[in-house]
């Protein structure tokens, strides 16, 4: 039997720690004041712990793809106690079929480098599904832009993890905003954050 506290469920992330707070500074002002925040990717589930307990006016819906996040997720909920974060849902990005239907907004932290391209076309194409107008999705993580990386670190991380997997890498922002754009989303704010990281918010156009 396994328990919330067996570490082997509970998985951590040493970047989560570096990256929460200043990610959490943009989603105070990008996310909407009440409704559900659906959380793509979240991985151990420590994020979706911190900003849960920081935003306690949205409720936070954590998924992810992967068995083992997906327990690790339910496992950080379980010692959180947190009211308003929902219990983990299997979500492959990738899919047609979400099992959400509806969300105000939607946050996607380092995912779209470390999965197929494909999970990024199923991210735009899910977030023009659920998406009401206006809605925001927030993607974090590293980017290549006009065609080049913008940091030698960068370009050793992708280096890194096409070595780990041809289909993973940092993507070109450029593709992703015309991706984005196809699937009536516009790139509402480009903002830089620290280690060479950006945050991207895209907006659901009004009529589309
Ligand atoms: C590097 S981890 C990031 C996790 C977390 N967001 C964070 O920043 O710590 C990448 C995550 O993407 C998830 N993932 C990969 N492909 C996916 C897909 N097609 N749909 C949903 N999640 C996916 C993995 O299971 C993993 O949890």
């Amino acid at each position: 039997m396994t328990t919330a506290s067996d570490p082997h469920v509970l998985l951590t992330s040493p970047s989560v720690a570096r990256n929460r707070e200043p990610i959490l500074e943009i989603l105070h002002r990008v996310l909407p004041k009440s409704g559900v925040v659906l959380e793509i990717a979240s991985g151990t589930g420590e994020h979706a712990v911190y900003f849960a307990a920081a935003l306690p006016h949205l409720r936070w819906q954590p998924t992810d793809r992967d068995e083992r996040a997906l327990k690790s997720i339910a496992a950080h909920r379980a010692i959180s106690g947190l009211p308003n974060l929902l219990a983990p849902l299997v979500l492959d990005a990738a899919e047609v079929e979400w099992p959400v239907r509806h969300a105000d907004a939607i946050v996607a932290i380092n995912m779209v480098h470390i999965s197929p391209w494909r999970a990024t076309q199923g991210l735009m194409a899910g977030a023009g599904r659920v998406l009401p107008p206006g809605g925001g999705l927030y993607l974090y993580g590293a980017y290549k832009e006009n065609g080049a990386h913008t940091a030698p670190s960068n370009e050793r991380f992708d280096q890194d993890l096409r070595r780990r997997d041809p289909e993973w890498g940092v993507r070109d922002l450029e593709e992703v905003t015309e991706l984005a754009d196809r699937h009536g989303l516009v790139l509402a704010e480009r903002i830089a954050m620290p280690a060479n990281n950006l945050s991207l918010v895209f907006r659901r156009e009004q009529s589309f």
